[in-house]
């Protein structure tokens, strides 16, 4: 079946009870034993299993082609229970410009684990040869990359793996893209993650998280321990928000992408802009690698202004339309200064503004860019 099909009535069944065709939301934390002791189906309490995060769970496993998906409370969750189940002295490869919290979570959270992170530019595969070491575990690879956009080779990333670090699982953080887009368990990646508070869920009303494998795999098994005993599970009205998201999440990532090629080019041919950072743009360095394996080039986006941090966050300051926030993937068009996120360590421009191109109407995204642009400084302005 086609992944339209699939979102609408993967892991959905019409309620025996009462005929309803929404799912219910099952508050209940306990469910009852038969008189024999037994959970003749299949529940007994919450925090291990509910009736709403199964069918969040198949629901995802069948979007994503994977085999099985466990769901947590956030993304970082996921992470948290993937990096916990290494060993001390364990090798984690990741990209440099990973998602900022994962860095938090290897430093911060399991920073006495006694585990050794190397950040590369994973788009370079010569040099994510050469650091792969005898003790690495976990190949952590998000594509496309946040804020700039870089996108890796998935497919040579999981044949670089399987020869050069056959002990390491190979992980796609693959929240930009959504399966909607990019299959990266079809490329040989051994397990995805998303962030599900951002296009999979779709509203901006709930966090969650997905971690979803091909096969059977101890990292995989280990983060299921996690969810049943570390206890970061997501509430029965998360998993129904959430699946509530999925029905239309093909059709929204569709509509998203085309909005965010249209501001792309407008925005690339204004003077007052420097660089647009967007895989769907010829120039993109990794535009050929995501045209092969990305159906269409998604929702997010940035770009650097003329001038430095005083000018990008002028431009952000003007805008009525798309709102002043950090996250995405929702209906609304949001825009954020992410070195001002990021802190004192950032790598990011200062002149970069990141962009979540929403559901509005691309004419009145690209007014709103046009009126907060036009008033840079002037000397920005005849730059171009
Ligand atoms: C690419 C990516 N991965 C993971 C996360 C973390 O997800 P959450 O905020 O749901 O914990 C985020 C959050 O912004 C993200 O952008």
């Amino acid at each position: 079946m086609k992944i339209e099909t699939r979102a609408i009535h993967a892991g959905r069944r019409i309620d025996p009870a009462t005929g309803a065709v929404t799912p219910p939301i099952h508050l209940s934390t306990t469910f009852e034993r038969s008189p024999s002791g037994e959970y003749p189906l299949g529940f007994s309490y919450s925090r291990e299993d509910n009736p709403n995060r199964r069918a969040l769970e198949q629901c995802l496993a069948e979007v994503e082609g994977g085999t099985q998906a466990l769901v947590f409370s956030s993304g970082l969750a996921v992470a948290a229970a993937l990096v916990q189940g290494l060993e001390p002295g364990d090798h984690i490869l990741a990209p440099e410009d990973v998602y900022w919290g994962l860095r938090k979570v290897i430093g911060e959270v399991f920073g006495k684990w006694g585990l050794a992170t190397t950040y590369g530019d994973m788009t370079d595969l010569a040099a994510l040869r050469a650091a792969v070491q005898e003790n690495t575990r976990l190949i952590w690879v998000e594509t496309p990359s946040n804020p700039l956009m870089k996108i890796t080779d998935l497919a040579a990333v999981a044949a670089l793996a399987r020869e050069a670090a056959p002990k390491a699982i190979t992980v796609c953080d693959g929240t930009f893209a959504t399966p909607v887009l990019q299959r990266p368990l079809d490329c040989g990646i051994d397990m995805v993650c998303h962030s599900t508070t951002k296009y999979i869920s779709g509203h901006s009303d709930v966090v969650g998280g997905v971690l979803i494998r091909r096969h059977d795999n101890y990292l995989f098994e280990r983060a299921r321990r996690a969810q049943h005993y570390g206890g970061a599970v997501p509430s029965p009205f998360d998993c129904w928000l959430s699946l509530r998201g999925i029905d239309t999440l093909p059709y929204r990532v569709r509509a998203h992408s085309e909005n965010a090629l249209r501001v792309a080019r407008y925005l690339q041919g204004h003077k007052s802009v420097e660089r647009v950072h967007y895989p769907g743009l010829e120039d993109h360095p990794g535009h050929a690698i995501a045209a092969r394996q990305m159906e269409a080039f998604g929702g997010m986006l940035s770009f650097q202004v003329r001038g430095g941090r005083d000018e990008a966050m002028g431009v952000a300051a003007r805008c009525r339309l798309f709102i002043r926030a950090t996250s995405l993937g929702g209906a609304h068009s949001l825009i954020e200064h992410r070195a001002s996120v990021e802190g004192p360590q950032t790598k990011t421009p200062q002149n970069l503004l990141r962009v979540s191109v929403g559901l509005e109407h691309p004419d009145d995204l690209i007014a709103d860019l046009e009126q907060a642009l036009q008033q840079l400084a002037p000397q920005y302005l005849a730059a171009g």
